[in-house]
């Protein structure tokens, strides 16, 4: 038991997480999420999710304490996410993380909400190689990230221009009236459609376009513009066909670069994170073409995919294990923190 205990608490969006780790060994992963408030606003509003987290956070440390049966006095750090995120909601979490560091008398270590959706890998396939080839997509972010130290130095070599992918699956889905979050229900609907039977662009692909950037505003418009004319027409929209065909072009989009950015860099391995990395049709087709190219796949579970505390405390614990530096009692939180 020499390893770190920590405690990490994640409240950048609309998930309350706080999760227990022992260096990599995850020992608690409690969520309390206001998604269902949400929905019917069709996105997360902020301070709906400022004062979620507020009402969820001591009950939520108390569940993750019980989950992993160890003392808040047992810790050995509090870890939590400052940013990048919504502003309010980011604050009850560096609030709450400050209260317990500061009563229990441990150290605070703020973390990056982007290195810890790469970090909570160690969770489940143990130590990341160095550097990390990772793929990091979700309802803000889609963006290749290469990370020769994921404690100090990560390196977007790419993002995307627009929408993000999760972005991109949460408006097509409310083009269909399938609801929020859309990734999901997308992921869901598709499985019952043909992914060929409608050829909507790949953003981005061109051989003038960059590389590693992305592009997924003209898609989520191409698929409006055909929803519209399949309704002005007086026909049924096919939805399993369109979510089918959408969800190919961005998965396409997003592992022929990823692949590239892999084959460029020299990396033999890919990891992906962020909520969309749990999509099902992603992780089939990482899976086909990185064993193509000869290339180790990294993907959590879903859970761990999406927001949640344990991938905060992954990051604690390995500040922590490298001897990195502790946040002072002022640490705040910064919705625009960069990787
Ligand atoms: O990482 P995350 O939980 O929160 C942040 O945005 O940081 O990601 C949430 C996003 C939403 O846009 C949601 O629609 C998407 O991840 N998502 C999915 C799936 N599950 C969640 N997208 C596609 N397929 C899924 N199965
Ligand atoms: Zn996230």
């Amino acid at each position: 038991a020499d390893e770190p205990l920590v405690l990490g608490i994640e409240t950048s969006c609309d998930e309350t997480g706080v999760g227990i780790v022992r260096g990599t060994t995850l020992l608690a992963d409690a969520v309390a999420s206001s998604v269902d408030t949400h929905a019917r606003f069709g996105g997360v509003v902020p301070e709906i999710a400022s004062r979620a987290h507020l009402e969820a956070m001591v009950p939520t440390i108390d569940r993750a304490l019980a989950q992993a049966g160890v003392a808040a006095t047992d810790l050995d750090a509090v870890a939590v996410t400052s940013g990048p995120g919504l502003a309010g909601a980011l604050l009850v979490g560096v609030s709450a993380a400050k209260a317990y560091a500061y009563a229990l008398g441990k150290p605070l270590y703020g973390v990056n909400h982007l290195a810890s959706h790469i970090c909570v890998d160690q969770l489940e396939h143990g130590p990341l190689p160095e550097p990390t080839m990772a793929l990091l997509v979700s309802g803000g972010h889609s963006s290749l990230l290469l990370a020769p130290d994921i404690t100090a130095d990560v390196r977007p070599l790419g993002s995307t221009i627009d929408d993000a992918a999760g972005e991109a699956f949460d408006k097509v889905a409310r083009v269909l009236n399938l609801g929020f979050p859309g990734g999901p229900v997308i992921d869901k609907w598709a499985r019952e459609g043909d992914p060929g039977a409608i050829a909507f662009p790949r953003g981005l692909t061109g051989p003038r376009d960059a590389a590693y950037d992305f592009s997924f505003s003209g898609l989520k418009t191409a698929v409006a513009r055909w929803i519209e004319a399949r309704r002005n027409a007086g026909e049924e929209v096919p939805v399993a066909d369109v979510s089918a065909s959408f969800q190919e072009a961005v998965t396409d989009v997003l592992t022929r670069k990823a692949i590239r950015a892999c084959t460029d860099e020299g990396a033999d391995h890919l990891m992906i994170g962020g909520g969309v990395a749990a999509n099902s049709r992603l992780r089939a087709m990482a899976e086909e073409r990185c064993a193509a190219a000869g290339i180790t796949l990294r993907v959590p579970r879903p859970k761990l995919c999406t927001d949640n505390g344990a991938m905060v405390a992954a990051l604690g614990a390995e500040m922590v294990a490298r001897g990195r530096g502790t946040s002072s009692w002022d640490l705040s939180a910064d919705s625009s923190l960069p990787v």
